[in-house]
């Protein structure tokens, strides 16, 4: 007999890579290499918090960040501003609503929780955020993983196969896109490529459900491409299909801790994106309330005036195209592998047979990396350039040592 639900997993939770980080950090071998963080750290190995953030937030009276936020569904002021901001200049015609959540997590848990039944599909994927498949197993629904690439593009071919193979037992699906910046591959879709997936969702059958997820947590990190793209060609998308979008401000704001993001809601009706935002009101309510009033509050007075908080992201952007830029340099000189890589946080090695092996390996030589699907993750955002100088020389040496 068991207290818990007889679909719930008791094995503990493991974070692989939370737990080799914490190795890498009692490795004090020079060479030592801890690109496992997933977080943005500068040259001198400190956490970015920038200052156009929390300076303005030391500023907010205690009874602010005492209080209760106005609304479950967060703050008006809040709400509105992320709308403004994810949007910028992009005219999306479609009836939109947004309620706040705790950090992008949130956001893409509510988008898993409430539109599929047990037992229906979320295509997933195959190289990604780990947390997906976590979710996918919370809430007992099918997983399946759709490959990343063909050659050096996105594989839109395969991902259409795999949808017209589900979709004679699938009524309703969902599909999750982490773009732009995926991690981990730093891969981010073209505007064709977007085209080409909106109009195949169209030509399916209209008595299909389909719900379009976007996890744009690294949005705000793109090198060369306007990450915002995407919603022009979503106001292409049929009644049959609903989009959202899940925003964290983990990344965009450096404020990881502070457990701020949203999901946006996309539609043709207005009733459609009420009834999904009074689901997800109550969903809120009866999970976590409200999320933190200051946060809120400090995240839609910043982007009245963003220009100052423009400008220091602007700089972190230009650390990390440096290290890409250094990485694949170097990489692309030894012909060391990796995943087609546009811009963001991570990149990752081509590496599925003897990865777990490479990954040891690397371990032995002081290198630690995160293992993912098909690859080894490399995190370029908390690597300074000196680290990053003959990493691609050692990594592609240790290879030819298996
Ligand atoms: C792809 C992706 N989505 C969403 C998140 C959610 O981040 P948070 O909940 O910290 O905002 C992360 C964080 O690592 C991520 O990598």
């Amino acid at each position: 007999m068991s207290f818990l639900k007889k679909t719930k997993n008791t094995d503990e939770l493991v974070d692989t890579v939370f737990s080799l980080s914490e190795t890498a950090k009692k490795d004090f071998e020079p060479t030592t290499v801890n690109a496992t963080i997933g977080t943005l750290y500068d040259e001198n190995g400190q956490l970015f918090a920038f200052d156009s953030v929390f300076a303005p937030y030391d500023e907010i009276p205690h009874t602010v960040k005492a209080a209760y936020a106005s609304a479950f569904k967060g703050n008006e002021n809040y709400r509105q501003a992320i709308l403004k901001w994810v949007f910028q200049d992009k005219k999306v015609q479609f009836k939109k609503e947004v309620i706040a959540t705790p950090g992008g997590t949130g956001a893409v848990a509510l988008a898993f929780s409430n539109f599929l039944e047990a037992g229906q599909t979320v295509l997933i994927p195959e190289i990604a955020w780990p947390v997906y498949q976590l979710m996918a197993s919370e809430h007992n629904l099918k997983a399946v993983y759709y490959s990343l690439f063909e050659e050096n593009h996105f594989n839109l071919n395969g991902l259409k196969k795999l949808i017209l193979e589900q979709l004679p037992s699938n009524d309703k699906f969902l599909l999750v896109i982490n773009d732009p910046c995926q991690n981990p591959t730093g891969y981010s879709l073209s505007l064709s490529e977007w085209q080409e997936l909106v109009s195949f969702l169209n030509s399916l059958p209209k008595d299909k459900h389909i719900i379009l997820l976007n996890d744009v947590a690294y949005m705000d990190y793109t090198f060369h491409s306007d990450g915002r793209a995407f919603l022009e060609v979503w106001n292409e998308l049929d009644h049959n299909i609903l989009a959202l979008i899940a925003y964290s401000c983990s990344k965009s704001f450096t404020s990881y801790g502070m457990r701020l993001g949203a999901l946006l809601m996309l539609h043709q009706k207005q009733e459609v994106v009420d009834a999904v935002l009074h689901v997800m009101d109550k969903q809120a309510r009866s999970l976590w309330s409200n999320i933190s009033n200051s946060g809120m509050e400090n995240i839609a007075n910043i982007l009245i005036h963003p220009e100052a908080y423009l400008k220091e992201k602007d700089l972190a952007v230009q650390l990390l195209k440096k290290r890409a830029d250094l990485f694949m340099q170097q990489a692309d000189a030894c012909g060391l592998r990796y995943y087609p890589f546009k811009e963001g946080f991570f990149l990752t090695l081509v590496c599925d047979e003897k990865r777990e092996a490479y990954h040891q390996a690397l371990i032995k030589h002081h290198i630690y990396c995160a293992l993912v699907p098909k690859g080894i993750r490399i995190a370029l955002c908390s690597l300074p350039l000196v680290k990053i100088d003959g990493l691609a020389k050692r990594l592609k040496e240790i290879q030819g040592e298996l």
